[in-house]
């Protein structure tokens, strides 16, 4: 008996030695996530490698199942996460588990100046992407607001690298701590829609450096992007998804990116540049005709049937795919292999409260003659609410964006709600934009079709305007084709639909008209000193309607900027000053950005002539902020030395609000042309009514530095500058004078 025990444990003890011996290196969580790559990569085919490098479906890869690695699920991005898709085709599937929280447009995140608000961003989007199994999501997007005609200015985060810098790198962080990679889109020089599959953009490298790369180098070393997207456009020549320059120079050489280089759906367009410049995953290609619905046509990949070919050949050496395969691997161990991430969430009430509070400090007072805003409900009886797009659904439309939305909260419903019986709220037409509402199979709820003349919903509306206490206007552009959307450029600056003429008759019919513009871009507002007051209330999501009602009513004290300035003109605009198509759009596929490092501020700060109609980093609020002296601690900076910058600010209004303290550094003598002054750093303070705050800043030596391209290296050029404070770009409250040595 004592024998047959003995023999069990010693059967018992050599079985689990075994195990715990054959314990792959890849799946010990106890080992470097280096050690278990060069593991798994050890037991992969060659096959199985080509395998990772390119889809399976519209929006996955495959993992290797023999190993148990799982698939790679991507997901749009950048506002909400994208409805479930057919496996081929970009129509959505009709699940019915899958309509998310809608957050607001990056352009509004970026116009709360504060990086809190990008965080809790992230935060959320990459809580429902992780609910939704997903460890890709294909934002944000950072490309630079070189053109208000731009169709996808929308999906960004403005005209200023060091502003979309600030505001990335939480935002990337946020979803990454849910063990979800941010996709940052579209490396780079993606600055327009037209001709975007085609056109080689030709740009400086002071340009490239200072404006064009700045938000994305920040999302790779300081938010630590594990994936990065690239564009559809050319630079040198090259596809800029198989770009030597930016992918291999510069993305990993210059910034020492470890993470995943993944195509724009459709980018690639040969095997050996993809091979050898960069990318490592292939999405979207539509090849020779095979693609359609064709079930083998991921085989036809650049990089999978063609790719194997060559590495069986030998053309391309095995190391060229392994490369690809551990960065590959590097993110399915941050994210599907990690087993401690959270499981994550999806339309949450959280995510409700996160949608609607980032809406709210990202919407922009622009113009507020007499106070008119906020509305006062206790002297009001009836508010009319004129406009297409105060009952139009935005999440709808504008391309990979568009969202299957749990719910969207329309501005005629938002302020409905809140007034409840307090007044009485009327709507009009007042004119009809564009009435389609679906895209890819999602159907908008809400139908806008409408069987009136013109003129018959103008009369409707000015006749409801004269009665009214306040008329609120919605109107602005919307996300169909050559408005702020995907695949074109708007075709001119003006409102569309005929909008100006109806805000012009309701500013007639009633002194307290408020404008609010519902876009992701300027627009050319020629009754701008007939109506008291403007909002931007840009593309804000599934709490929409609920976030503009409790700015216009006073329930929040608006408190967002600009982040892009607005002209009056198109050829106000730099790229559109040339009037040569060569700068904008393009001439025969090819451009030339002839603005350089002179876009938005910095262009219209040399010239007096161009007043912006409001600002870069413009916007009012319903208090006021007094700036006191700033003062610096020396007078002299030295090399590696940081200057510490203090101002007080005091808000002497009679409520409690936000103000953003910006600071620009100025060079006031260099060798190299500059702008007169750049933002370089910015701080969004409460206060309360009386309450002063010191506001502090730090700034080092690479806030004074331009891009010296000779030397190809950034120079702080000793000499005279000057730190100037202001509540926007044009309203500088106060100037301080040092030297660097
Ligand atoms: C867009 C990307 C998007 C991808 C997948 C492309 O057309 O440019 O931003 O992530 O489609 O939908």
């Amino acid at each position: 008996m004592k024998f047959f025990q003995n023999l069990v444990w010693v059967a018992i003890f050599s079985l689990s030695g075994t195990v715990a011996a054959q314990t792959p290196v890849y799946l010990d969580e106890t080992k470097p996530m280096e050690d278990r790559i060069e593991d798994a990569l050890s037991r992969m085919t060659l096959e199985e490698k080509v395998a990772l490098c390119h889809a399976q479906s519209k929006f996955s890869s495959p993992g290797v199942p023999r190993l148990g690695l799982p698939e790679n699920w991507m997901t749009d991005g950048p506002h909400g996460i994208r409805a479930e898709v057919i496996w081929d085709e970009w129509d959505q599937a009709g699940w019915t588990n899958d309509s998310c929280m809608a957050f607001p447009a990056l352009t509004c995140l970026a116009a709360t100046w504060n990086p809190e608000m990008a965080l809790l961003y992230g935060k959320s989007i990459g809580e429902e992407a992780r609910y939704r199994n997903k460890n890709v999501l294909l934002g944000p997007g950072v490309n630079i607001y070189r053109t208000p005609l731009n169709g996808r200015n929308f999906e960004y985060m403005g005209e200023d690298p060091y502003l979309a810098s600030e505001m990335v790198v939480p935002y990337i962080e946020g979803v990454q701590s849910n063990g979800v990679a941010a996709c940052v889109k579209h490396y780079a020089l993606n600055n327009q829609e037209y001709d975007r599959h085609a056109v080689n953009v030709e740009v400086s490298d002071r340009a490239l450096y200072e404006i064009y790369l700045p938000a994305f180098k920040a999302a790779v070393q300081k938010g630590k992007a594990w994936a990065i997207m690239g564009a559809y456009n050319r630079y040198k020549n090259q596809y800029c998804c198989h770009n030597q320059y930016l992918l291999n120079d510069i993305l990993r050489k210059e910034w020492g990116f470890d993470g995943v280089v993944i195509s724009d759906w459709g980018g690639v367009f040969n095997t050996k540049e993809a091979a050898y410049n960069g990318l490592d995953m292939e999405f979207g290609t539509w090849t020779d005709g095979l693609t359609n619905g064709k079930g083998d046509a991921y085989s036809n990949y650049y990089l999978a049937q063609p790719f194997l070919d060559l590495l069986k050949n030998g053309t391309i050496p095995e190391s060229v795919v392994d490369g690809k395969v551990r960065n590959i691997l590097r993110l399915m161990f941050r994210t599907t292999m990690n087993r401690n991430r959270p499981y994550g969430s999806f339309k949450t009430p959280a995510h409700a409260s996160a949608a609607r509070k980032i809406a709210e400090e990202g919407i922009v007072l622009l113009q507020n003659k007499n106070n008119v805003l906020p509305i006062r409900l206790c002297e009001t009886k009836r508010i009319l609410v004129v406009g297409e797009n105060a009952i139009k659904m935005m999440t709808v439309g504008g391309g990979s964006s568009s969202l299957k939305a749990q719910y969207e909260i329309s501005p005629l419903d938002g302020l409905k709600a809140r007034v409840g019986d307090a007044a009485e709220v009327m709507y009009a037409r007042g004119y009809v934009g564009n009435i389609d509402g679906s895209y890819n199979g999602v159907v908008s709820k809400v139908n806008l079709a409408e069987s009136r003349s013109a003129d018959e919903l103008l009369d409707e509306a000015v006749n409801k305007a004269k009665s009214a206490d306040y008329v609120v206007f919605v109107g602005g552009l919307n996300k169909n084709s050559h408005q702020d959307c995907e695949g074109g450029d708007r075709t001119s600056y003006g409102l569309p639909y005929g909008q100006d003429r109806v805000i012009e008759a309701l500013s007639q019919a009633n002194p307290r008209t408020i404008v609010v513009l519902i876009s992701g871009n300027s627009v050319a507002m020629p009754w701008i000193d007939q109506v008291p007051a403007i909002v931007e209330g840009w593309y804000c999501g599934s709490e929409a309607g609920n976030a503009l009602a409790s700015i216009l009513v006073g329930d929040v004290n608006p408190s967002g900027k600009l982040p892009f300035s607005m002209y009056v003109k198109l050829e106000d605009y730099h790229a559109h000053s040339f009037n040569d198509s060569i700068v904008y759009p393009g001439l025969n596929h090819q451009q030339i950005y002839k603005d350089d490092i002179f876009v938005g501020y910095r262009w219209s700060d040399l010239h007096k002539k161009i007043r912006p109609m409001f600002s870069f980093g413009h916007g009012l609020s319903y208090t006021t902020f007094e700036y006191g002296k700033a003062e610096i601690d020396k007078k002299v900076v030295r090399q590696g030395e940081s200057l510490r910058v203090r101002i007080p600010v005091t808000n002497t209004g009679n409520r409690s609000g936000a103000e953003i303290v910006q600071l620009y550094v100025s060079d006031l003598k260099s060798s190299l042309p500059r702008p007169k002054k750049e933002l370089k750093g910015f701080k969004k303070v409460d206060l309360q009514p009386g309450e002063s705050q010191i506001v502090e800043f730090e700034i080092d030596e690479s806030k004074f530095s331009y891009f010296d391209d000779k030397k190809h290296a950034w120079v702080a050029e000793p000499g005279k500058f000057e730190i100037l404070i202001g509540s926007s770009s044009s309203d500088i409250r106060s100037k301080v004078a040092f030297e660097l040595e």
